[in-house]
């Protein structure tokens, strides 16, 4: 049986990825999500999206990485991910319905610094206020390495996973560097993920692809 797999195609002008390991399957557009959404199904959403907040980027050493951001001007519309079981980060800056159950990533900053304390993510998947306590600066965010200017942890992502039906195909159509894809892989889920910039898709399917690559081991027996 085949544990890694990896095909390209164009379908409608985009360029799809497909990578997969073991029963799991990932699939990768270089869309506009709006375009792509239609087409596609997925049984739950974790998204961080752009928040609309004009993030400026980095004009010295990381301006390669720490770029604009497509969409930042403005947020998209997410209102319609409340009909799915969804995880939507930065969604103190979006118009969803009322929820009891918000997600909390404590970023361990110090009350001096000038950057947010936390992050929140609106979700229909639990009932109460969940915290996650990571810190993601320094030394935590070099260890992972640089790969996109609003790149999450994997583990912050990875405890968003626990919510969800083990095995589901799980969508993030503002999937920027590919986080979500890696925390899916590692929990068991399929993934579909859809990046509008050529150079943040290229970044995520080199992810993935390397993190099929490192951890392919599959139990069943060869058919
Ligand atoms: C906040 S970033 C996501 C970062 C991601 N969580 C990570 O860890 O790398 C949002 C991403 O959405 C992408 N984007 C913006 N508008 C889009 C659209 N209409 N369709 C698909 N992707 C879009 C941006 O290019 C950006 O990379």
């Amino acid at each position: 049986m085949k544990t890694l797999e990896s095909t390209t195609d164009v379908r409608g002008g985009c360029s799809v990825q497909r990578f997969v390991r073991g029963h799991n399957q990932v699939t990768l557009y270089n869309a506009d999500c709006r375009d792509v959404l239609p087409e596609i199904a997925w049984d739950a959403i974790v998204t961080d999206p752009p928040y609309g907040v004009n993030h400026c980027g980095n004009k010295g050493r990381r301006a390669k990485i720490d770029c604009e951001i497509t969409g930042d001007t403005t947020p998209p519309d997410v209102a319609w991910m409340a009909e799915y079981p969804s995880v939507i980060w930065g969604a103190n800056n979006f118009e969803l319905p009322r929820s009891t159950g918000w997600l909390v990533w404590d970023k361990t900053h110090g009350a001096k610094c000038q950057h947010s304390q936390a992050e929140l993510a609106w979700s229909n998947v639990v009932k109460t206020v969940r915290l996650h306590r990571e810190a993601y600066h320094g030394f935590m965010r070099q260890r992972d390495g640089w790969y996109h200017p609003t790149q999450k942890p994997p583990m912050l992502m990875q405890w968003c996973m626990q919510w969800l039906a083990e095995g589901c195909t799980v969508l993030d159509p503002y999937m920027g560097s590919g986080t979500t894809g890696l925390a899916a892989l590692r929990t068991g889920r399929n993934f579909v993920g859809i990046e509008i910039d050529p150079k943040h898709f290229e970044t995520a399917c080199a992810r993935i692809e390397r993190e099929c690559n490192q951890g392919a081991f599959d139990m069943t027996p060869n058919d």
